[in-house]
This record gives structure tokens, sequence and C-alpha cells, in this order.
């Protein structure tokens, strides 16, 4: 069956089979065909009266420009920011209002980047338009994998099975190590070497996937280990962005043997390749390598506009624009992560629930969390009562208090203060109801930002529970849940990431584009 990209979601590059891959490379050929034959603008009636709108809350010269010109070579318009000042994301706008902002300005097409993990599915969730993620955090950043296999593929003549790649720098804080590698395991007898120091080295959890997913992967001592064994050797800058409290002088001495200079691609049969921007403070590769035959990180950029033309010739070429009408699907106002627990006897009576009739309490916390909790709360300014107690026995702290119903806002401050709270709803002197609330563990995941209200969303990815956002797998810690609750919990879970559901046909009606 022909891939099809037409309304398309691109997210992460795990949601692109190997068929596909394979038909971004060719298509993206097509477009550097044209290119080499003089016939740039020979699609420049493609996308005619279509806009691509780019919102990069975080710096980009390549991935925004080359979006930006491929758009302009197939004859459509682009318009957006690059950086948030000058926005009214300075002024506290969320995601999901600058998201639907953007749709009601008449685009067709979104590219985002955003520091925060699965702030780009949750620009997905939101958009009633695709939306083309231009990198999440740490997380992904799909197009360049795109690209980097594009680049791979055409000097390769065609070749991804059997290909070894090198990989240096810092394989731990970027996005773009983790989803090339993603793609390349969907070819075979793939091998992965990397030399790193251990901060900035492979992550476990990505040697582990790619391991189950057919790839070689191994460390080597040295980076001239790594030249001597591979085609390819993937370089990247060291994030310090992403490393809170790591000076540029630390990273120095970290990099010191893992730079690439002349005599470490001297003698080998070697292409380097690199995202880009190479920090030209680090210099993780030396001026001097630009110079040498070794160098292919900039064929490799120009590969990306090639790429992403292809990419939007893909999605945006057939059929016509989406209407919007101003609503939001009730879906994205509610989470799934309320695991129901069972209402045992015995805490009908004495002190757990004494002096609230109607209200809440907030149970399990972590000890030393309840002082904390409070006073994140501040229940009492708000006009509700606050008792704070805990049973010795059981050294087991908790809050009471007559706010009947908490909200995902009060019960996120909690759960990010003291992980997985059980909220006791109580109704005439009885626990009416009983949950757990599950709050997704990766510190930088955008379902932990309080004010940008998203309603935290899991899915069972075969056995294991994964945030419907940066898609971490997630573990059920609380020792007060049973078996058989985790169970009916994780069964009620989507079996995957479906698409969120806009109300009705007229939201989103298609019409000819004229
Ligand atoms: N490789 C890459 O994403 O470059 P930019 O940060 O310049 O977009």
């Amino acid at each position: 069956m022909a891939a099809s990209f037409c309304d398309r979601d691109i997210i992460s590059i795990t949601d692109f089979s190997r068929a596909e891959i394979l038909h971004l490379c060719e298509a993206g050929r097509r477009m550097e065909k044209l290119e080499k034959t003089g016939e740039r603008n020979s699609l420049r009636e493609a996308l005619r009266h279509r806009t691509l709108s780019y919102m990069f809350y975080e710096p980009s010269t390549r991935t925004r420009t080359s979006f930006n010109t491929g758009m302009r070579e197939l004859g459509g318009r682009y318009d957006g920011f690059s950086g948030t000042e000058g926005t009214s994301v300075m002024k506290s706008e969320t995601v999901r209002d600058t998201v639907t902002m953007m749709c009601a300005n008449h685009n067709d097409v979104i590219v985002m980047r955003h520091p925060l993990d699965g702030s780009l599915q949750w620009a997905a969730d939101v958009a009633n338009i695709p939306v083309i993620n231009g990198g999440d955090g740490k997380n992904e950043h799909p197009t360049q994998a795109l690209l980097d296999v594009l680049t791979i593929y055409a000097l390769k003549d065609g070749r991804l099975d059997g290909i070894r790649v090198g990989f240096g720098g810092d394989l731990s804080h970027g996005r773009t190590v983790r989803s090339l590698s993603l793609a390349l395991s969907h070819f075979d007898a793939v091998t992965i070497r990397w030399a790193a120091e251990d901060f900035l080295g492979m992550p476990e959890d990505l040697t582990r996937l790619l391991s189950d997913r057919g790839v070689r992967v191994e460390r080597e001592g040295t980076v001239r280990d790594v030249m001597r064994q591979v085609d390819f050797y993937y370089m990247t800058r060291p994030q310090l962005e992403r490393m809170p409290g790591v000076t540029q002088k630390d990273i120095m001495s970290m990099m010191k043997q893992y730079r690439i200079d002349v005599a470490k691609v001297e003698g080998f049969d070697v292409r380097v390749l690199h995202p880009l921007p190479v920090n030209s403070e680090i210099a993780e590769i030396d001026y001097r390598v630009y110079f040498t035959p070794a160098q292919a990180f900039f064929a490799q950029a120009e590969f990306g506009i090639f790429l992403r033309k292809a990419l939007l010739h893909e999605m945006l070429a057939a059929g016509g624009y989406r209407r919007y009408d101003g609503r939001l699907p009730a879906e994205l106002g509610i989470g799934n992560n309320r695991l129901p627990r069972r209402i045992r006897g015995g805490k009908q009576s004495g002190m757990f629930i004494d002096k609230i009739h109607d209200g809440t309490v907030i149970d399990h916390l972590v000890q030393g969390s309840l002082r904390t909790v409070s006073d994140a709360l501040d229940l009492e300014n708000r006009g509700y009562s606050c008792t704070t107690a805990t049973i010795p026995e059981k050294r087991n702290p908790f809050i009471k208090t007559n706010l009947a119903e908490p909200g995902d806002r009060d019960l996120k401050t909690i759960a990010l203060l003291s992980p997985e709270p059980t909220i006791d709803a109580i109704a005439g002197g009885r626990i009416a109801s009983k949950f757990v609330y599950l709050l997704c563990a990766n510190t930088n995941c955008i379902t932990r930002v309080v004010n940008e209200d998203v309603p935290p969303r899991f899915y069972r990815d075969n056995g294991t529970v994964r945030c419907r956002y940066c898609r971490r797998p997630y573990t059920i810690s609380s020792r007060k849940v049973s078996d058989e609750e985790k169970s009916f919990w994780t069964a009620g879970l989507p079996a995957g990431i479906q698409p969120v559901a806009y109300p009705d046909d007229t939201f989103t009606e298609r019409v000819t584009a004229h």
C-alpha cells in the first residue's frame, strides 16, 4: 500500500514504518534531482494558497528555514514566530491557546519546537490541522532523523541495511541520536558504535530498546576505534542548555578526548555527519575537519531541505483546507490518570474523616511533605479548611479539607510534591470514592507543568504503560495499590496513541482550496 502523509501529524520517528521511511527517502531524492537539474521551482503551483505556521519556542536556524524554503519552492507561504519575545507567551499564554490561535489564523500545517518533552503530541492533540515536531525537549526530532537517513541513503546509493554508524559528543541530552538510531532500527544488520564520557553516553533505556529492535550497540574506548569500524560518524553538540549546573569548562574537560580533529579521521573511509549547529567554543568538530573529504554535514543540511520539501508536498498537495470553528474537544480537558481504589469499611470512622462531613482527604502523602503540600495548596487563603494529620503507628500523613472536588491544578501540585497521593471524596461523613492520582515521572514532561493544563494521559504499549505525551514508561510505585486495582486501571487504557476526535465533521469540513 502506498504511504500517505495527508492529514497526518509527524510526532515521533517510531510512528514511521520502514516502507514509509523509504518512501520519503525516494521523495526526497526526487526533490534533490529537481534541484540538480535546474528545476527548483517546477512544483511552485503545488502548495499555492497553503500556509505553514512556524512556532519556535527555542532557537533554530536549519529546521525553521528549511521548512520555509520547502514551502516557498512549492508555492506556499509561511508565517509565525521564532523565539517567544514579542508573542503573548510572554504574558503566560499556554501552548494550547497559542496553537489554537495558529489554527484560527487559517494555517494548513504547524511546525513547532518547544523545550518540554511531549509538547508536540499535545500541540497535535489541540490542533485541527497537521502538526510537525521540530524538536520537543530532549525527546524527539523526527524530521532530523528522516533527513539523516536520507543523507545516508543518498550517499550509500540507496543502501540502509547493514549500515554502520558511529555516535559521539552528547548522546544523552540531545534528541537527534534517539530519533536517528530508532529510525535506523527499521533496517537489517545495523551496527551502532559510540565513544563518549559516561555523563554524555548512550542512555541505557535507548540501548535496551535498540537491542530489542535488533540493532547491535557497542561502546568503544576511543573515537578512532569507532572511526575505524563505521561508514558514518554522527557527531553531536553537548546540549549545555539541558544540563543545569554543568559549566562549559566541565564540558570542555569531558569532551577533550572525544572532539573530532583531522588526526581522528585521517586514514579512514568515513563521512562525518552532524545535525548542526557546531558549538564554536567547544568545537566538537575542529574547523580543519571542514576541509577534508570526511566532512559531509553541509550536504546533510541541504538534504534537510529536500526532505522537508518532500514531506510538505506529501502532506499538503492533495485535498483542501480545514475550517476552524472555535471549539475544542472535551477530551482535551480530561485525563485518564485517576486509578480507582476499593473503599474499605474500616476507614469510615476515626480521625481520618473526623470533622469533615463533605470534602476531601488527601492521603498517603510522602513523610515530611505535609508542610510543603499544604503551603502549596494554600487552602485557607482560598477559603477552605485545612487540617494536617498523621496516624503515628501508620506513619501516614494526610490532609483533610472541605474543598469538595480538587481540580487538576490542585492534584498536580500535590503529586509533584508527593507522588501518587490517594484522594478520598467525602460525602455525608463517608468515603464516597477513592482514587490515586498518577503523574508522569519525567521531570521535563509537559504534563507536569501545572499552568499548561495538559490532562495526564497514559496508554498501553505491549506490556508497558507509557505517558501519552513524552512516551516514557510509567511504573506505579504506590504500595497501597493492589495488583487487582493496577490491572483494572491498565486494562482500561487505550492500546496506543489514538488521535483526538473532534466533535463532528462540520468542525473540520474539507473544502477545495482556491
Ligand atoms: N539540526 C537542527 O535542528 O538545527 P537547528 O537547531 O538550527 O534547527
